[in-house]
């Protein structure tokens, strides 16, 4: 693991505009910018934020307990912001293994904080493109038992990469190698309660040459074809097993554009 990737302060890059929304300081002019812009279309970014990484806390929760899962491999990580996921599955069983990765030069260098874990447990960090899923299960196996399940997660990922970049197909290559008994977790941000701002979201990504691919319900679904999906389903990610964390306060009665879901490989 090196630190030497420069960090591209000319443009705004996902993982630091998200840090800015949960209120961080591992931000840049360009990203604050950019956030100002997708607030102006809706006002609620940093509650999605901050209902995306308490649906995280609820999943991890679930999984750890009711799911026995033990080991977790989290791609789109993001910058650390406490609780972490390891810190969450080891608060449950200490023993918990952790591998996250992410393809941001920031992220690798904020990483040590990802790996402060319990001395009965391990965490790790790799640098990869969650585009290159052979690699990140490669690295994966070195430190997590692949014959034994896996929580695989990409909370708040999936709308960075495109059809044409293989969403669907490098989630189905992710999973393939994990053993019966892994799960995968997911959270989407979406466009279909306010598709004019969905746009205008989307032109402000393309405008600097960055993908934002807001999926329906029935597309963020299709992630999950061929699994068993856990209670309460696909729902948005506020909705998903409330009773399992901290309630999120958000302003008014629109759903928070986000959807959630949980599912076992059979
Ligand atoms: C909105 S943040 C979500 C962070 C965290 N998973 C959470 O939900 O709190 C999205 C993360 O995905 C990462 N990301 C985007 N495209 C990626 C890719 N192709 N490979 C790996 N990570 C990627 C970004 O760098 C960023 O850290």
């Amino acid at each position: 693991m090196t630190g030497n990737d420069p960090i591209d302060t000319s443009k705004p890059h996902p993982a630091r505009v998200y840090d800015w929304f949960l209120g961080g300081k591992d931000n840049y002019p360009v990203d604050e910018e950019m956030a100002k812009q997708l607030l102006a279309l809706d006002a609620r970014g940093p509650d999605m934020a901050r209902v995306n990484r308490a649906f995280m806390h609820r999943a991890t929760r679930w999984l750890g307990t009711t799911g026995g899962v033990r080991q977790f491999l989290d791609i789109g990580t993001g910058i650390p912001t406490e609780p972490n996921l390891h810190q969450i599955a080891q608060e449950v069983a200490p023993d918990s293994r952790i591998v996250y990765t992410d393809n941001d030069p920031i992220v690798l260098r904020h990483a040590e904080a990802l790996l402060r874990s319990t001395p009965g447990g391990v965490t790790e960090y790799v640098q990869a493109d969650a585009r290159d899923p052979e690699a990140i299960v490669e690295a994966a196996g070195k430190i997590l038992d692949l014959n034994r399940p896996v929580a695989l997660s990409l909370i708040a990922l999936l709308h960075f990469i495109s059809d044409e970049d293989g969403a669907h197909e490098l989630v189905r290559r992710l999973l393939d190698p994990l053993p019966s008994g892994s799960y995968l977790v997911l959270s989407h941000a979406t466009g279909d309660f306010d598709r004019r701002s969905a746009d205008q979201a989307r032109e402000l990504y393309q405008q600097r040459a960055l993908t934002l691919a807001l999926r329906s319900r029935e597309e963020f679904a299709a992630f999950f074809d061929g699994l068993e999906l856990i209670e309460p389903g696909v729902s948005l990610a506020a909705d998903w097993r409330p009773e399992l964390g901290e309630a999120v306060p958000v302003p008014g009665d629109e759903p928070i554009p986000g959807y959630a879901g949980v599912a076992r490989k059979p």
